[in-house]
């Protein structure tokens, strides 16, 4: 026997479609008093937030705004005063994974007794309770929308933190409120979703066989839709497919069953935390050179992501593996998104600082096999360059 024993829990309800903000009357408890949250200021320039402010009627709401990209622990912690003082009981995040994130911590931190600071190092899964939460997507790429995970920034640490009290109770997801997007973040989030589902499916044969086909069902609708949705933003079927997708791509449904190599993300943040560097492209520099340095390991997923996903069916095993390796990074480099470290002016005396960085932070054992330790780290860095 091979399949994996799983359990499969998420609470979140999901509102899918266009113009439906209105139905934030029902979604959120008559008489709560609401804290709605933001980032630096999109919505209000593009008017979701008079629009979220409208469809929640008499409620007593305030508003936190200035969740910056990649949340910083300092930012929320004022938040967390705000809840406190005005006996907040219901979160509304308007924004992308940022600020979903963002609330997510706060959510979890405006309960505890302690210093909220000190989550940051016990981690939020110990928590005993947790303010409820409802999202407003306005860019498809975490996933944040229907999972219980938040990513937060603290000096210099960037960390994933999990709690099963921090699932949204909805999310609203309206393609049309992602039609104001730059191409940059809709590119950034056509990668964070193909690297999730990768992460979830290019590991090793665990007989998990329609996680592996819905897997490849994502990849393959983000090759059809990814160039076209950039190219279109307001092709309202295109953004939809990527909206899904990216909810898709990171709500526990393909996890089930199947082992996990989160290397590039953890890789990853630790390039965001260092250099500044966006999430997604962080993502799309590690991929091709995590596969190349980690092609043994990964030989019989690569080979069926090579076929079933790109179609490549002729010459050797290993040419088909390369093949699907530069098919990937050229994707990525079709949505405008580069792929070396060195065009983002990382150059080859920084590795040292990013290899002590992982150390720091006791990432020394990544991946499904856990292989990855501080010299294959150096190795795809080095291959990342
Ligand atoms: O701050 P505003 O002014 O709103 O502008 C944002 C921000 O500058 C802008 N934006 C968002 N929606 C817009 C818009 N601009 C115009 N029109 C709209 N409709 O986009 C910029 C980036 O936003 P951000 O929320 O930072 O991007 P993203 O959704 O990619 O989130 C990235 C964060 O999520 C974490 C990442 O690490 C990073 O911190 N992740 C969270 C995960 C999770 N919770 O499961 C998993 C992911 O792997 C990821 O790690
Ligand atoms: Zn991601």
């Amino acid at each position: 026997m091979i399949v994996f024993n799983f359990d499969f829990y998420n609470p979140t309800r999901i509102i899918f479609g266009k113009d439906r903000l209105g139905e934030l009357d029902q979604l959120v408890p008559a008489g709560a008093r609401v804290l709605v949250t933001y980032g630096g200021g999109s919505v209000k320039k593009y008017g979701t937030l008079d629009k979220v402010k409208a469809a929640l009627g008499g409620r007593e709401v305030y508003e936190f705004g200035g969740i910056e990209p990649n949340p910083k622990y300092n930012t929320l912690s004022k938040a967390v005063e705000v809840v406190r003082e005005n006996n907040i009981d219901f979160l509304l995040a308007v924004g992308g994974g940022s600020v979903m994130d963002g609330t997510k911590f706060i959510a979890a931190a405006a309960p505890y007794k302690g210093e909220p600071v000190n989550l940051l190092k016990i981690g939020l899964s110990k928590v005993k309770a947790a303010i409820p939460l409802g999202t407003v997507v306005t860019l498809p790429a975490t996933g944040s929308e229907m999972n219980n995970g938040c990513v937060i920034t603290h000096e210099d640490k960037k960390f994933p933190y999990f709690s099963k009290l921090l699932f949204p109770q909805f999310s609203i997801l309206d393609p049309t409120l992602t039609f104001t997007l730059p191409p940059e973040q809709v590119a950034n989030g056509i990668v964070d979703t193909w690297v999730h589902t990768c992460e979830q499916y290019v590991t090793y044969p665990a007989e998990g066989r329609l996680q592996d086909r819905m897997a490849e069902g994502i990849l393959q609708t983000l090759i059809e839709v990814g160039k076209k949705t950039i190219d279109n933003p307001t092709d309202y079927d295109a953004r939809a497919n990527l909206v899904w997708c990216a909810t898709m791509g990171l709500n526990g449904l393909i996890a089930v069953g199947v082992p996990q190599d989160w290397t590039a993300h953890m890789i990853g943040h630790e390039l965001t935390a260092m250099f500044g560097i966006d999430h997604g492209k962080t993502l799309a520099i590690l991929q091709p050179s995590i596969w190349k340095v980690l092609k043994e390991h990964k030989h019989a997923k690569l080979l069926q992501y090579a076929e079933r996903v790109w179609q490549i069916t002729g010459g050797d095993e290993a040419s088909r593996i390369d093949l699907a390796i530069s098919k990937t990074r050229d994707f990525f480099e079709s949505l405008g998104i580069k792929t070396h470290l060195a065009d983002y002016n990382v150059n080859a005396d920084k590795i040292n600082d990013i290899v002590k960085a992982l150390e720091k932070h006791g990432l020394t054992a990544l991946s499904e096999t856990r292989k990855v330790t501080l010299a294959v780290s150096r190795q795809i860095l080095e291959g990342a360059m």
